[in-house]
Protein backbone atom coordinates (compact mmCIF):
# COMPACT_ATOMS: atom_id res chain seq x y z
CA UNK A 1 0.00 0.00 0.00
CA UNK A 2 1.96 3.23 -0.95
CA UNK A 3 2.15 6.16 1.06
CA UNK A 4 1.17 9.21 -1.01
CA UNK A 5 2.05 12.28 -1.31
CA UNK A 6 0.08 15.08 0.67
CA UNK A 7 -0.80 18.22 -0.90
CA UNK A 8 0.17 21.81 0.47
CA UNK A 9 -2.04 25.05 1.13
CA UNK A 10 -1.69 26.44 -2.32
CA UNK A 11 -2.70 24.20 -4.37
CA UNK A 12 -6.31 24.47 -6.13
CA UNK A 13 -6.80 20.76 -5.26
CA UNK A 14 -7.31 21.72 -1.67
CA UNK A 15 -9.89 24.50 -3.25
CA UNK A 16 -12.46 22.38 -4.87
CA UNK A 17 -15.38 20.90 -3.58
CA UNK A 18 -15.45 17.00 -3.64
CA UNK A 19 -17.36 15.01 -6.22
CA UNK A 20 -19.68 12.74 -4.01
CA UNK A 21 -18.74 8.59 -4.64
CA UNK A 22 -21.51 6.48 -6.10
CA UNK A 23 -21.90 2.99 -4.32
CA UNK A 24 -20.77 1.60 -7.40
CA UNK A 25 -17.45 3.67 -7.59
CA UNK A 26 -17.08 2.75 -4.34
CA UNK A 27 -17.07 -0.64 -4.50
CA UNK A 28 -14.34 -0.63 -6.97
CA UNK A 29 -10.99 -1.72 -6.76
CA UNK A 30 -9.06 2.11 -7.45
CA UNK A 31 -11.61 3.59 -4.15
CA UNK A 32 -11.21 0.78 -1.94
CA UNK A 33 -7.27 0.97 -2.74
CA UNK A 34 -7.48 4.82 -2.30
CA UNK A 35 -8.73 4.06 0.98
CA UNK A 36 -6.06 1.93 1.94
CA UNK A 37 -3.53 4.43 1.30
CA UNK A 38 -5.21 7.04 2.99
CA UNK A 39 -5.56 5.33 6.17
CA UNK A 40 -1.34 4.49 5.65
CA UNK A 41 -0.56 8.06 4.66
CA UNK A 42 -2.46 9.62 7.62
CA UNK A 43 -0.54 7.10 10.22
CA UNK A 44 2.51 7.86 8.52
CA UNK A 45 2.11 11.29 8.64
CA UNK A 46 0.73 11.41 12.59
CA UNK A 47 -2.31 12.86 11.13
CA UNK A 48 -5.31 12.41 13.23
CA UNK A 49 -7.28 12.23 10.15
CA UNK A 50 -6.35 12.76 6.01
CA UNK A 51 -8.98 13.66 3.23
CA UNK A 52 -9.00 12.63 -0.16
CA UNK A 53 -8.27 15.90 -1.37
CA UNK A 54 -5.13 16.46 0.47
CA UNK A 55 -3.80 13.44 -1.47
CA UNK A 56 -5.22 14.41 -4.76
CA UNK A 57 -8.67 12.89 -5.22
CA UNK A 58 -10.62 15.26 -5.21
CA UNK A 59 -13.56 12.74 -4.07
CA UNK A 60 -15.74 12.75 -0.98
CA UNK A 61 -13.86 10.19 1.79
CA UNK A 62 -12.03 11.11 4.89
CA UNK A 63 -10.11 9.05 7.33
CA UNK A 64 -10.04 9.47 11.05
CA UNK A 65 -8.37 7.94 13.30
CA UNK A 66 -6.25 8.90 17.12
CA UNK A 67 -4.33 6.64 18.90
CA UNK A 68 -1.75 7.36 21.31
CA UNK A 69 -0.94 10.83 18.14
CA UNK A 70 2.49 12.24 19.18
CA UNK A 71 1.33 15.42 17.19
CA UNK A 72 -2.23 15.67 19.54
CA UNK A 73 -1.16 14.04 22.72
CA UNK A 74 -3.94 15.41 24.32
CA UNK A 75 -6.67 14.03 21.75
CA UNK A 76 -9.08 11.33 22.90
CA UNK A 77 -8.67 8.13 21.08
CA UNK A 78 -10.95 7.60 17.74
CA UNK A 79 -11.06 4.19 16.68
CA UNK A 80 -10.36 4.02 12.41
CA UNK A 81 -13.43 5.48 11.07
CA UNK A 82 -13.98 6.08 7.18
CA UNK A 83 -16.53 8.86 5.86
CA UNK A 84 -17.81 8.10 2.73
CA UNK A 85 -19.66 11.44 1.50
CA UNK A 86 -20.58 12.61 5.05
CA UNK A 87 -23.03 15.06 5.83
CA UNK A 88 -22.95 17.14 9.33
CA UNK A 89 -25.45 19.06 11.28
CA UNK A 90 -24.61 20.80 14.18
CA UNK A 91 -26.71 20.11 17.63
CA UNK A 92 -25.76 23.01 19.62
CA UNK A 93 -24.89 26.38 19.42
CA UNK A 94 -22.05 26.02 21.88
CA UNK A 95 -18.65 26.26 20.18
CA UNK A 96 -15.10 25.36 21.89
CA UNK A 97 -12.06 27.11 20.58
CA UNK A 98 -10.14 24.48 19.12
CA UNK A 99 -6.30 24.76 18.38
CA UNK A 100 -6.20 23.00 15.09
CA UNK A 101 -3.05 21.96 12.83
CA UNK A 102 -3.21 20.47 9.33
CA UNK A 103 -1.19 17.66 7.33
CA UNK A 104 -1.74 20.21 4.68
CA UNK A 105 -0.29 23.43 6.36
CA UNK A 106 2.91 22.59 7.37
CA UNK A 107 4.33 23.81 10.53
CA UNK A 108 1.41 26.16 11.69
CA UNK A 109 -1.71 26.15 13.91
CA UNK A 110 -4.24 28.40 14.85
CA UNK A 111 -7.48 28.87 17.22
CA UNK A 112 -10.63 27.44 15.61
CA UNK A 113 -14.81 27.75 17.17
CA UNK A 114 -16.16 24.38 16.48
CA UNK A 115 -19.17 22.98 17.29
CA UNK A 116 -19.08 20.83 20.82
CA UNK A 117 -21.93 18.25 19.84
CA UNK A 118 -22.72 17.20 16.31
CA UNK A 119 -24.65 14.64 14.10
CA UNK A 120 -22.58 12.80 11.02
CA UNK A 121 -24.53 10.91 8.43
CA UNK A 122 -22.67 9.08 6.04
CA UNK A 123 -21.86 5.45 4.61
CA UNK A 124 -18.74 3.23 5.94
CA UNK A 125 -15.89 1.99 2.74
CA UNK A 126 -18.74 -1.01 2.55
CA UNK A 127 -21.30 1.42 1.44
CA UNK A 128 -23.16 0.92 4.75
CA UNK A 129 -25.15 3.85 5.95
CA UNK A 130 -23.87 5.56 9.57
CA UNK A 131 -25.63 7.84 11.66
CA UNK A 132 -24.32 8.83 14.87
CA UNK A 133 -23.81 11.78 17.14
CA UNK A 134 -20.06 12.97 18.15
CA UNK A 135 -19.35 15.31 20.72
CA UNK A 136 -16.28 17.43 22.67
CA UNK A 137 -13.23 17.74 21.07
CA UNK A 138 -13.47 14.53 18.56
CA UNK A 139 -16.48 16.88 16.96
CA UNK A 140 -13.55 19.39 16.22
CA UNK A 141 -11.95 16.78 14.19
CA UNK A 142 -14.79 15.55 12.28
CA UNK A 143 -15.61 19.06 11.28
CA UNK A 144 -11.75 19.70 10.27
CA UNK A 145 -12.22 16.63 7.90
CA UNK A 146 -15.39 17.15 6.36
CA UNK A 147 -14.04 20.62 6.12
CA UNK A 148 -11.35 19.42 3.80
CA UNK A 149 -14.05 18.01 1.26
CA UNK A 150 -15.86 21.59 0.75
CA UNK A 151 -12.54 23.20 -0.30
CA UNK A 152 -11.96 24.54 3.23
CA UNK A 153 -9.16 24.80 5.61
CA UNK A 154 -8.58 25.58 9.22
CA UNK A 155 -6.81 28.55 8.26
CA UNK A 156 -10.23 30.10 6.64
CA UNK A 157 -12.05 29.83 10.02
CA UNK A 158 -9.31 31.09 12.11
CA UNK A 159 -11.34 34.56 13.19
CA UNK A 160 -8.29 35.95 15.73
CA UNK A 161 -5.12 34.86 13.47
CA UNK A 162 -2.70 36.37 16.18
CA UNK A 163 -3.74 32.62 17.60
CA UNK A 164 -1.56 31.29 14.36
CA UNK A 165 1.74 30.03 15.84
CA UNK A 166 4.34 27.46 14.51
CA UNK A 167 4.26 24.23 16.55
CA UNK A 168 7.33 25.20 18.73
CA UNK A 169 5.98 28.18 19.63
CA UNK A 170 2.69 25.84 20.24
CA UNK A 171 4.29 24.01 22.63
CA UNK A 172 6.05 26.87 24.68
CA UNK A 173 3.67 29.60 24.76
CA UNK A 174 0.10 28.28 23.70
CA UNK A 175 -0.02 24.25 24.51
CA UNK A 176 -0.79 23.88 28.46
CA UNK A 177 -3.32 26.84 28.88
CA UNK A 178 -5.09 24.92 25.42
CA UNK A 179 -4.41 21.46 27.22
CA UNK A 180 -6.18 22.55 30.10
CA UNK A 181 -9.23 23.39 28.30
CA UNK A 182 -8.99 20.53 26.15
CA UNK A 183 -9.15 18.47 28.94
CA UNK A 184 -11.90 19.74 30.64
CA UNK A 185 -14.05 19.94 27.53
CA UNK A 186 -13.30 15.88 27.20
CA UNK A 187 -14.02 15.36 30.99
CA UNK A 188 -17.37 16.78 30.81
CA UNK A 189 -18.50 14.77 27.02
CA UNK A 190 -16.44 12.30 27.16
CA UNK A 191 -15.22 12.84 23.65
NI1 LIG B 1 -6.42 19.07 7.63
Amino acid sequence: MPIRKIAHVGHPILRQTARTLSPEELASPETQRLIDDLIETMRDANGAGLAAPQVYEPVMLCAIEVNKNPRYPYKPAIPLTILVNPEIEFLTDERFDNYEGCLSVPNLRGVVARATHIRVRALDRFGAPLDYEVKGLTAGTYQHEVDHLFGKLFLDRVTDSSTLTTWTEFERYHMAAFVERARALVARDGQ
